[in-house]
């Protein structure tokens, strides 16, 4: 079980030190924190297994405001997020460089939580599994079943929302990606302590990643248990 904590634009070096020293992550499940690229450095020294948000395809060169995969590993972080839904919202990320990202990382050694969904638009219209088949097959045929490769369904109208996919709708989601592409997935969307117990439950779900309730110490340490609890 893996609970990936995604900080998203919150938290300079400080912040994250004061969680870090107050975070005591239990045994029995693999925890990762996503805080944004100026307090890597800082979690990477608190001894917690850090995971960037985003990651470049390009080793080096002339693409401002980017960080390549070997910077990463240089600064001790072990993965990266790719493809989350606010990056391919209001980034202009697509399929085709999600694949290119995740190649990249990978190739370098790095760990790869690669976000797919539906958007509300497309779940009411019945295109949830077009949708999620195509952003899936994109990332299987770029990397195959990579042994460093998660997938994590978060569906868009659920990020953030306080709504969530029901365990059963997760469950039918994570099933059918893993009919795709045999790799671990992860639940996102509004993941909180209080419905932690009966998404981490269903038999396809192998972790979550949490957005809101992973920037508060004791909420994120509450899911951590929950998964620790049901993993054992
Ligand atoms: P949320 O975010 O838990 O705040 O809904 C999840 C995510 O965006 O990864």
């Amino acid at each position: 079980m893996l609970i990936a904590g995604n900080w998203k634009m919150f938290k300079g070096p400080a912040e994250a030190w004061a969680f870090a020293d107050a975070f005591d992550p239990p045994d029995g499940v693999d925890v990762v924190v996503c805080p944004p690229y100026l307090a890597l450095a800082t979690v990477v020294e608190a001894g917690i297994t850090t995971y960037a948000q985003n990651v470049h395809w390009a080793a080096e060169g002339a693409f401002t405001g980017e960080i390549s995969a070997t910077m990463l590993s240089e600064l001790g972080v072990q993965g990266s997020i790719v493809g989350h839904s606010e990056r391919r919202q209001f980034f202009g990320e697509s399929d085709e460089t999600v694949a290119r990202r995740t190649v990249a990382a990978l190739e370098a050694g790095l760990g790869v939580i690669a976000c797919v969904g539906e958007t509300e638009e497309e779940h009411d219209s019945g295109q949830k599994e077009i949708v999620v088949r195509l952003q899936v097959e994109s990332i299987r045929d770029a990397v195959g079943a990579h042994e460093r490769l998660v997938i994590a369904y978060e569906p868009v109208w659920a990020i953030g929302t306080g709504k969530t996919a029901s365990p059963e709708e997760a469950q039918e989601a994570h099933a059918f990606i893993k009919s795709l592409v045999d790799v671990p997935v992860l639940y996102g969307g509004s993941v909180k302590p209080e419905n932690a117990e009966e998404l981490l439950s269903q038999s396809d779900v192998d972790g979550a990643l949490v957005g809101g309730a992973s920037l508060v110490v004791e909420s994120f340490t509450a899911i951590c248990q929950t998964a620790a609890r049901i993993q054992s």
